[in-house]
């Protein structure tokens, strides 16, 4: 155990970027980016279509994973094409669209024009990369005045608050390790409105879905899926013993085990049109 507490979000120690040691694209990797595609995207949709995605709208997803928001877009903003941006882009280059552009892009390297899109949308990706504040800022500057940025992570909150000492536990350490490998922080999404206010986003709103987990169900596959996939890192390292972490693996498989999940935290906000929309209050 490195003693690590959660009081310094974001600290790299060890210098690692997502997908090298945490989350290597393998099968599992690729079962839980569709898992996370069946249990988030109602979610995301039900969001993204309460802003309104229409026909014609030049859309950005960056870190689009498994691809299935990418794919939504697609059928929501066509003729219009979509841009969506990964690291591996195997799982989007495998289902094809006719108006989808899968990109090879690092979000933290690689740019975009100005004003090259009316809707960005970013899920569980932010919250991934050390230099969040400076990636959101390049963001902000690919957008068109007008255009809407969405940004979704997970709010931690409810672990926290879990009665049950086991559970807690196992996801905390969890995102330790990740904090201490990668840099993630799982608790920047609650101040999502504050980052989209800062960077001079307008007509703010955000939203905060909190869901049972059952053994046993999707949601808990996926959580079963993600904790495994650190399993050797996570005993390895001395963040949990073995026993705990198959505690957590039989909960997450036992149907009478209910608790709440960490939540998703959504947030978005419009670029002002010109100088008038930047002094309006
Ligand atoms: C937790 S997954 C989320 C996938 C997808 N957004 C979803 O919600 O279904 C995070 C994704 O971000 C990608 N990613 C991580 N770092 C990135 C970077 N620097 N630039 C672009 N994509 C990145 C990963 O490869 C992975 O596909």
């Amino acid at each position: 155990m490195t003693g690590a507490t959660n009081d310094a979000p974001g600290r790299r120690t060890a210098g690692e970027r997502y997908g090298e040691t945490l989350f290597v694209r393998d099968t599992p990797e690729h079962r839980r980016l569709r898992l996370l595609g069946e249990v988030f995207d109602p979610l995301s949709i039900r969001t993204l279509d309460a802003i309104g995605v229409r026909p014609g709208m030049r859309c950005l997803e960056i870190g689009a994973g498994g691809g299935s928001m990418a794919r939504w877009l697609c059928g929501r903003a066509a003729p219009a094409q979509v841009v969506a941006t990964d690291l591996d882009i195997s799982p989007l280059v495998a289902q094809p669209e006719e108006n989808l552009l899968p990109l090879v892009h690092d979000v933290t390297l690689d740019d975009f024009p100005a004003h090259s899109f009316d809707l960005v949308h970013a899920r569980f990706v932010l919250n991934h990369l050390p230099e969040r504040d400076e990636v959101l800022r390049r963001i902000v500057r690919w957008l068109r005045p007008g255009g809407v940025l969405v940004v979704e992570s997970f709010s931690w909150f409810p672990v926290d608050g879990s009665p049950d000492a086991g559970y807690r536990k196992v996801l905390l350490r969890w995102s330790e390790l990740l904090r201490d490998t990668i840099g993630t922080d799982s608790r920047w999404a609650r101040n999502y409105p504050s980052a989209l206010a800062h960077h001079g986003l307008r007509d703010l709103g955000a939203n905060t879905v909190t869901q049972h987990v059952r053994g046993g169900s999707d949601l808990a596959d996926f959580w079963r899926l993600t904790v495994g996939m650190s399993k050797e890192q996570l005993l390895g390292k001395g963040y949990l013993s073995a026993k705990e972490y198959e505690e957590f693996a039989a909960r997450m498989r036992n149907v009478d085990f209910w608790d709440l999940a960490p939540a998703l935290t959504q947030a978005w906000g419009r670029k002002a049109w010109g100088r008038k929309a930047w002094g309006r209050k």
